[in-house]
């Protein structure tokens, strides 16, 4: 048996078409939705994410409040910035592409963007709501993962769901949406302190892969007809592509899909959903104002 490849490419395709059609209605009755994308340092890989996400901005026609910085901006000065598009009424949504240089406290700049423009679900005040299943900005990976399952019409409740990572950004909401009632899974998370992830998951139905390395889910960790979501980005050199180097994910795709039910690619599965359900936040955060 071979696995169903989920094509992200594709589903993220369709949200950000519905988001646009939402933008062109919305801009009838004179709101223009407006995502300011903070960038600082240059980074290669924040460059190349922060790239697709003002061309997606720009495809759904929603306006992009670009703001480059370089490297040697001051905490300080960053904060400032934030203060005046916390001000701004034009201006929607706020993204700081992380990770930030060094010298800037992460936290402190999450903690500064209005909890209502946080389209990253990064504030506290997100994150809270979330946990109590209030209404509130999701993060985005996290909330493509679920889009992406009940896309593919892949039963979730009570199945067990293994999640390996427990980032901020991926890991811990993952596994708490995954707990929701509207998906309703038994959720284990699996994380560096785990002696032997291999004897959860192959108790799992679902695995989720974020731990930010190659290799880390292999063939003989997953369970036959398992489904497998994998969030990695990995850059691994390879001299025979122009860049220097190709993505591969945290799962050992090629083994892999040889025994799961679905798997999802990299690139071109979870990583187009982010940048999809960035476009829904930043226009769910405009509609909010009408
Ligand atoms: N860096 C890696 N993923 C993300 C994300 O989803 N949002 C932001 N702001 N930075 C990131």
């Amino acid at each position: 048996m071979s696995a169903t490849i989920i094509d992200g490419k594709a589903i993220a395709q369709e949200v950000r078409s519905g988001v646009a059609e939402k933008v062109r209605a919305l801009k009838e009755r004179g709101i223009n939705p407006c995502l300011a994308v903070i960038l600082v340092g240059a980074n290669p890989a924040s460059v190349s994410y922060v790239t697709g996400k003002r061309k997606a901005l720009a495809e759904a026609g929603m306006l992009d409040k670009s703001v480059d910085l370089p490297e040697s901006t001051s905490e300080e000065e960053l904060l400032s910035i934030i203060d005046s598009l916390n001000k701004d009424p034009a201006v929607h949504g706020i993204l700081v592409q992380l990770p930030l240089p060094k010298h800037i406290d992460e936290d402190k700049v999450i903690m500064r963007i209005a909890p209502e423009k946080d389209v990253d679900g990064f504030h506290p005040v997100n994150v809270g709501n979330m946990v109590i299943g209030r209404d509130g900005f999701l993060p985005c990976t996290p909330h493509g993962i679920i889009v992406l399952l009940k896309h593919m019409g892949i039963e979730t409740s009570g199945k067990h769901a293994v999640v390996i990572g427990r980032s901020n950004i991926v890991g811990k909401p993952v596994a708490l949406l995954l707990a929701r009632k509207d998906v309703n899974c038994t959720v284990t998370i699996c994380h560096t302190g785990t002696p032997d992830i291999g004897s959860f998951t192959r108790n799992a139905d679902i695995v989720i892969v974020a731990s930010g390395h190659p290799h880390t889910l292999t063939k003989d960790m997953v369970k036959p007809g398992a489904v497998v979501i994998d969030v990695g980005v990995n850059r691994i050199p390879d001299a025979t592509k122009k860049s220097g180097f190709r993505l591969v994910g945290d799962a050992d795709f090629d083994d892999i899909k040889e025994t799961a039910s679905y798997i999802t690619p990299v690139p071109g599965g979870v990583g187009p959903m982010t940048i999809a359900m960035l476009m829904y936040n930043t226009l769910e955060s405009a509609a909010r104002i009408v």
